[in-house]
């Protein structure tokens, strides 16, 4: 069948919208037609090529979506037609020794596949109008008015969710939320700084609000996020382009500045640096009380470095902490991240700020390195 899709065909390039053959669902595969996708900052870091070229060229952009299961393979038993799904950006391969430790998401049994930009079972099922290959995203290339995705990637959302805050499911919300959860294991009463208001940093702080953290600090470099992280729960907002935040956090706390050695005593129980910049890294574990976490969901730039003064790591039990999909476990997590929707106020109708088609994506590309998005912003793919 004929589909639209935002192809990345080269690094520093815009996506062109072109039309390409998809070809229809195969053994344990399902067609679905995606309704909504959200632009995520991982979607910029591929489109600069930040990421190191982990995919090859050229693919089909997104992997923040959601959408109707339109058609279902031979021996697919896990969905049915009609089942509203997010698609997932990781796809636990059950076998490698992370899966069988319980920690499919950081699977390396599909990496090849991922990296190589196919489903898990190796194959491609997208041409251009030349009919040369176009690859997978992160298996879903989310920003597409249809995919063939394998059912193990395909997660049920309840229908009265809508699909518009449906697509947070893939990716921001278990990120944030896992973060704080799983990788922190927050506790009521922990403190937190969340460095970065965006997608991931709003929903982590959503996530130590409802766990009853406090103080719960936020802390962007653009003070038009001050608005929208005290809607997610923020007890304190840090306008880092106006004040040190480490100087802030610290001296609050407790902290006395120390000649050569940055400052002893004060500072927070976990920080989640969710933004990818070496700069924000190194504020965000100069934060950290004696015996914090560094939860790191933020993806530094391929070839960027950030020089850390690691005297306290030892002597204070600091400990750093990658996250990637916020450490979930995506068959049971997500379900459980979307009942929540259902039942608490996970503010997903708030992180929409705006709605816009799928020939505006490089638009949303410039203003999301400007700085301009407010909470998400999500593509209708009608
Ligand atoms: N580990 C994972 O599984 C995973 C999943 C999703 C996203 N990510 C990564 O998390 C990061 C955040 O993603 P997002 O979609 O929420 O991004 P976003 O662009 O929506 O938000 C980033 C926020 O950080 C702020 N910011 C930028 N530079 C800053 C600085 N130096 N100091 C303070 N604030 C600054 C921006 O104003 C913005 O509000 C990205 O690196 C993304 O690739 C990782
Ligand atoms: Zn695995
Ligand atoms: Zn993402």
């Amino acid at each position: 069948m004929k589909i639209k899709g935002a192809v990345l065909r080269e690094a520093n390039k815009p996506l062109t919208i072109e039309t390409l053959e998809l070809e229809p669902p195969g053994e344990g595969e399902v067609l679905v037609k995606y309704v909504n996708t959200a632009f995520c900052h991982t979607d910029l870091h591929y489109m600069l090529g930040e990421m190191g070229e982990l995919v090859p060229y050229p693919f089909v952009l997104g992997h923040e979506t959601a959408g109707v299961v339109e058609e279902v393979g031979p021996k697919v038993t896990k969905v049915e037609k009609g089942d509203h799904v997010t698609a997932t950006w990781m796809i636990p391969c059950g076998k490698c020794p992370q899966c069988q430790r319980g920690r499919g998401s950081i699977c390396t049994g599909n990496l090849w596949t991922l990296s190589a930009g196919q489903l898990p079972s190796g194959a491609t099922k997208m041409t251009d109008k030349n009919g040369e290959l176009v690859f997978y995203h992160i298996f879903v290339s989310g920003f597409a008015t249809h995919m063939v995705i394998p059912e193990d990637g395909a997660i049920v959302l309840p229908k009265e969710l809508p699909l518009d805050q449906g697509c947070f499911m893939g990716c921001c919300v278990p990120t944030g939320w896992g973060s704080i959860t799983k990788k922190a294991e927050i506790l009521p009463g922990d403190s937190v700084v969340v460095f970065g208001m965006g997608g991931v940093g709003l929903n982590a702080v959503r996530a130590a609000a409802l766990s009853n953290a406090n103080p719960v600090i936020a802390v962007d470099i653009e003070g038009s996020k001050e608005a929208i992280a005290r809607e997610f729960g923020a007890t304190e907002f840090i306008d880092s382009s106006k004040e040190d935040p480490v100087e802030r956090i610290r001296t609050e706390t407790g902290g006395l500045p120390v000649e050569g050695l940055g400052f002893l005593g004060g500072g927070v129980d976990v920080v989640v640096e969710a933004i990818g910049d070496p700069g924000a890294y190194i504020q965000a574990y100069w934060c950290l009380a004696a015996g914090g976490k560094l939860v790191a969901p933020g993806i530094i730039p391929a070839g960027q470095e950030a020089p850390m003064q690691l005297t306290f790591l030892p002597l204070q039990e600091h400990s750093i902490l990658g996250t990637l999909y916020g450490s979930i476990s995506t068959d049971i997590d997500i379900p459980r991240y979307a009942h929540m929707a259902m039942t608490q106020d996970l503010k997903l109708d708030k992180l929409i700020t705006k709605h816009f088609k799928l020939e505006e994506i490089n638009d949303v590309a410039e203003a999301m390195k400007r700085r301009e998005i407010i909470g998400r912003w999500v593509c209708d793919l009608d």
